[in-house]
């Protein structure tokens, strides 16, 4: 086996001025195209960093280079200032948990053993013990039970601990993949997109998740497209443009920036609804109202 340690604990790690992720230099290239060139990122101890970027930018790629998934073309990834190893049970293990983009939960589990299953890389017991089914792996086995229990309640799925996640509505099995993230004990936590398709309700839950999650000492790292989400959540936002960091900054900053309202934002994101959503109110009220649906529409 392995000696090396993945802890954040290996011998004599540098000095991380509070850092818990740092990425440097990170290109990946896919034969003739450069998915992610050069980002570096920074994650501090108590922090929500966001970041956004349109279609194809890279975002879920980076997740993919900081999370063992992908080797890197160039670059190093530091997790509280160790090197991590390109494997990604070694950077669960090290303190790094994600969520995807696309579900990915064992769907003929129940919700209960899919957090159960999050929570291997924290349970020490060997294949004897558990073979065994000695005093130790019974308590073990509780603890993580306990443990397991403890993040259902955090997330709110207490009442579905024995349905099987794939009969979970969409919003459900969001969070029930932050749940199983959870379970590895993480001091960083990365979401891919974390409120896709979820309604306005549950959206603002998420809010309200990821804030506790902080509290509760986990950092966090998120790529979203609701910029609301993002802007109202984050202490800082790295925007990706095809493959770069454009700017990083404070929401405020980053939304005041020309080059991200070019490439990026073009609409409004704030206050007023978007030019989509008034559109769609004009067409229902033009229905509703029966022959006024004749007449032309007015502009924006
Ligand atoms: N395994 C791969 N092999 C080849 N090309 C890839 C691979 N993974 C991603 N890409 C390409 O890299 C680019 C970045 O994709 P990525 O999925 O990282 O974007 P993204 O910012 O997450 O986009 P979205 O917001 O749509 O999720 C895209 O052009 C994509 O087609
Ligand atoms: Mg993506």
């Amino acid at each position: 086996m392995t000696t090396t340690t993945t802890t954040g604990r290996a011998p004599a790690p540098r000095d991380t001025g509070g850092a818990v992720l740092e990425a440097s230099g990170v290109t990946m290239r896919f034969g003739g195209l450069t998915a992610v060139r050069d980002v570096d990122l920074t994650v501090r101890a108590g922090e929500i960093v966001g970041l956004i970027g349109p279609n194809g930018a890279g975002k879920t790629t980076f997740f993919n280079c900081l999370t063992g998934l992908y080797i890197p073309t160039e670059g190093t990834v530091r997790y509280r200032g160790t090197v991590l190893p390109h494997r990604s049970h070694l950077v669960t293990q090290a303190g790094i948990a994600r969520t995807f983009q696309n579900i990915r939960l064992f769907a003929n589990m129940t919700v209960l053993e899919n957090v159960l299953v999050g929570r291997h890389t924290r349970t020490s017991e060997g294949l004897f013990s558990a073979l065994l089914r000695g005093p130790r792996f019974r308590k073990a086995e509780r603890d993580s039970e306990d443990r397991a229990m403890e993040l259902l309640d955090f997330t709110g799925l207490t009442d579905k601990r024995d349905h099987l996640a794939r009969n979970l509505p969409y919003g459900e099995q969001r969070k029930l993949e932050i749940a199983r993230a959870l379970a590895s004990e993480p001091g960083l936590l990365l979401l891919d997109e974390p409120t896709a398709g979820m309604t306005a309700v549950e959206t603002t839950a998420t809010r309200e998740l990821v804030l506790a999650i902080r509290e509760q000492g986990t950092a966090v790292l998120v790529i979203e497209h609701d910029m609301r989400f993002i802007f109202n959540l984050c202490d800082r936002v790295a925007v990706l443009v095809q493959g770069q960091k454009l700017i990083e900054g404070s929401p405020e900053t980053v939304q005041m920036d020309d080059r991200v309202i070019a490439a990026y934002l073009g609409t409004p994101f704030e206050g007023e609804p978007g030019e989509a959503e008034a559109a769609e109110v004009r067409a229902a009220e033009a229905h509703s109202t029966g022959t006024d649906a004749d007449q032309p529409e007015e502009g924006n």
